[in-house]
Order: structure tokens, then sequence, then C-alpha cells
């Protein structure tokens, strides 16, 4: 698929105020600072469009890039940022939450997880709710540039292995680098793909 279009549309806090549910949706989500923006400009070649950060805690909002004008991408807040106060915790939980109930365009929601980390709580347990309310997703594995591609299978493996514990088996999952894209082409066909189910 190629990328001829992409455009910010909006950001905002409350579900209700997002683009009419029309169009294949796609999801980012995961902790903060584990290269979710980044993934967005990548997969669109265009740096700058997802503004990104060295510090944790960028993205505050629901943020909808409308590309080729057929279908979304959603830029989310991060989780498990440790300064991030209880309070402020509790209303990332209440806006995502009622993000992903207030979406059926929603095709996926694409988790990533940092792969130079062994197996985090936080993220297990966001995946594990996801599952639990029935949401399809898939694991991204980010930053693959910064170490072997060796440890990165290897932390793979341990995430798969943690992952069968609880469940029956494990989600699909893509190995990405936004700083070499790694994993475009493969994503982009896999959107592809699920656009035509739409
Ligand atoms: P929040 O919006 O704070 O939740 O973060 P985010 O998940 O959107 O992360 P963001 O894309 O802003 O990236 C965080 C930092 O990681 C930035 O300094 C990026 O340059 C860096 N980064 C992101 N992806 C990669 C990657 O694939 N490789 C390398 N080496 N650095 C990356
Ligand atoms: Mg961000």
């Amino acid at each position: 698929m190629n990328i001829d279009n992409a455009a910010f549309i909006g950001s905002a806090t409350d579900p209700e105020k997002c683009p009419k549910p029309d169009k294949p949706e796609y999801a980012f989500i995961g902790r903060s600072n584990v290269g979710k923006s980044s993934l967005i400009n990548m997969l669109t070649n265009r740096q700058g469009l997802a503004k990104t950060s060295q510090t944790p805690g960028k993205t505050q909002l629901i943020n909808h890039f409308l590309i080729n004008n057929e279908w979304y991408l959603v830029d989310l807040p991060g989780y498990g940022w440790a300064r991030t106060g209880r309070e402020a915790r509790a209303s990332w939980g209440t806006m995502t939450r009622a993000y992903f109930m207030s979406r059926p365009n929603l095709m996926c929601i694409f988790v990533l997880i940092d792969s130079r980390l062994e197996p985090q709580k936080i993220d297990l347990e966001f995946m594990e709710w996801l599952g639990e309310a029935g949401f399809p997703f898939v694991m991204v594995f980010t930053k693959a540039d910064k170490q072997s591609p060796t440890r990165t299978q290897k932390n793979i493996e341990h995430y798969h292995a943690k992952m069968l514990e609880t469940w029956e088996e494990v989600p699909q999952y893509f190995i990405t680098s936004s700083e070499h894209k790694i994993g475009r082409d493969e994503l982009l066909s896999f959107l592809s793909k699920l656009n035509r189910q739409f």
C-alpha cells in the first residue's frame, strides 16, 4: 500500500468529539515513550505528523490522522509514566476505555512494546484487559534497531512464554524500528488487508 495522503484531523479528550466512525480505524497504544507517535510518522513517511519527544507523556489526547482519505490512524496517550499521578492515571483509563467502547470502526489495536524489555506487568495486564473486553489487537515490538535481532527474538520468546501462562494462544506480532524503517511493509500490508474487510 502507498501512503498518498496523511492529514491530522483533530485531537479530543472526549470520544464523542472524535470523527464519525465511518472508516476503518487503527489505534496505537503502549507505555509512554515506547514509540507510538514515531511509528505513525514512519508508517506515513511524514516526520513531524505526530508529535514525538524524548520526554515521556508527550501525547495527551486522542489524535486522529486520516490516511489516503480512507482510514484512520489514532495516536493515543501512553500509560505507565512514573511521574503520572493517581488522578491522571485514572483519567487516562476512563478516556481510553470510553474511546475503545465508542469506536465500532476500530479494526485492530496495536499494542506497542519496547523490544529491549523483559515482559512488563503493566503491558501484560493491559493486553489481558483488551482480551477480556474482546478487542482485537496485535503486538508491535519497537526500537529493534537498539539491539541485535537475536536479543529481540529472545525477548519476544519471553513474552510469549509469559502470555501462554494465561492465554490459549499468542497474538500476532510485528517487529519495528522507526529509526531504520523496519516492519513498515509488513504493517502496511496487514492494514491494507484489514481495510478490505471493513
Ligand atoms: P508518548 O506520546 O509520551 O506516550 O510517547 P510515544 O510512545 O509516542 O513515543 P515517541 O514516538 O514520542 O518516541 C519516544 C522517544 O523514542 C523519541 O525520542 C523517539 O525518537 C525514540 N524512538 C521512537 N521509536 C524509535 C525507534 O524505532 N528507534 C529508536 N532508536 N528510537 C526511537
Ligand atoms: Mg506520543
